[in-house]
């Protein structure tokens, strides 16, 4: 038997972030976490196994846990369709001005002997958006996430471009061996690659220097690939047209062609459910057959 100990954080969404830095606990036999990071000095040799729900596990030493012997997993795919659906969003968002549109709605007055259509009408020439048939998308990462959001714009009519080391011969992807090729082609590049010593800070000066003028740069991946400054630059010298990244910093907060998200990538009902249930299951089964039975 394990005592649990949280704090009052401990819900569905943010479920144990925290809870034993904020905590008096004494050192954990296991650690079930979301986006928190892991303190090191909780990485004891009591500590068994760290479960992480969700997929990147950047927020914990891995290191440090091998080294301990101590087992971490996590949950590959829970939030694959909410992260896909919400870059979709994004990618609208970048070519239809319609939170623009909504806006103005919301304040206009049809003048004397004018109807309400009239007026708006008479507006919509400031709202001229694109569209994404026939526009490229380069995926950076191919991962589950990244698969699904190349059926889907495949399926929309969009060229899908994209890299990945490792997984070959995708579904609907034209796949390159560098990814300068893909930047050079791009009319949105997404980021869905992990954080590693690898990936941190990769997309850089040059990267923006190869990217179109118009492209847009869409972060899903982990804030850290990006180099903040580059960006920045890039974008007050109109060498891309536009950044939005799920993961906020104060830096990039004041700029107006940035857009930020409050790491909103898994937060659907059915991706927190999903991810909280196969993430205690299989804590669950770890701590009883040692062994992780369900991803
Ligand atoms: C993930 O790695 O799957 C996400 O970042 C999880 C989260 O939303 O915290």
């Amino acid at each position: 038997m394990f005592e649990v100990k949280t704090i009052d954080r401990f819900d569905l969404t943010d479920f144990a972030g925290d809870i034993f830095k904020e905590s008096n606990t004494d050192t954990p036999d296991a650690i079930l976490v979301r986006s928190s990071h892991v303190n090191n000095e909780l990485i004891s040799k009591r500590l068994l196994v760290i479960a992480r729900a969700g997929t990147g596990v950047n927020t914990i030493n891995l290191n440090a846990c091998t080294a301990n012997g101590t087992a971490v997993f996590n949950t590959p795919g829970v939030n694959a369709n909410a992260v896909k659906e919400l870059i979709i969003q994004n990618l609208f968002r970048c070519v239809r001005p319609l939170e623009g549109a909504v806006e103005m709605m919301e304040n206009l007055k049809a003048a004397e002997g004018e109807t309400l259509q009239e007026a708006a009408e008479a507006k919509r020439g400031d709202f001229v958006g694109e569209e994404l048939y026939g526009k490229t998308i380069g995926i950076l990462g191919l991962g589950t996430i990244g698969q699904r959001l190349a059926d889907s714009c495949y399926h929309m009519g969009m060229q899908v471009i994209g890299f990945n080391r490792s997984r070959k011969n995708l579904r609907h992807v034209q796949q390159f061996e560098t990814i300068d090729e893909v930047l050079s082609l791009a009319d949105f590049v997404v980021v869905l690659l992990p954080l590693t010593d690898e990936t941190k800070g990769m997309l850089s000066t040059k990267s923006f220097e190869t990217m179109r003028d118009n492209a847009y740069l869409l972060n899903f991946g982990r804030g850290d690939i990006v180099d903040n400054a580059a960006v920045i630059s890039a974008l007050d010298h109109n060498e891309i047209a536009g950044y939005i990244s799920d993961f906020p910093k104060a830096e990039l907060q004041d700029h107006p062609n940035i857009t930020l998200l409050p790491h909103l990538g898994g937060n659907t009902i059915e991706a927190l459910t999903h991810s909280a249930n196969t993430i205690l299951q299989n804590l669950l089964d770890f701590l009883e057959y040692g062994t992780v039975r369900r991803s």
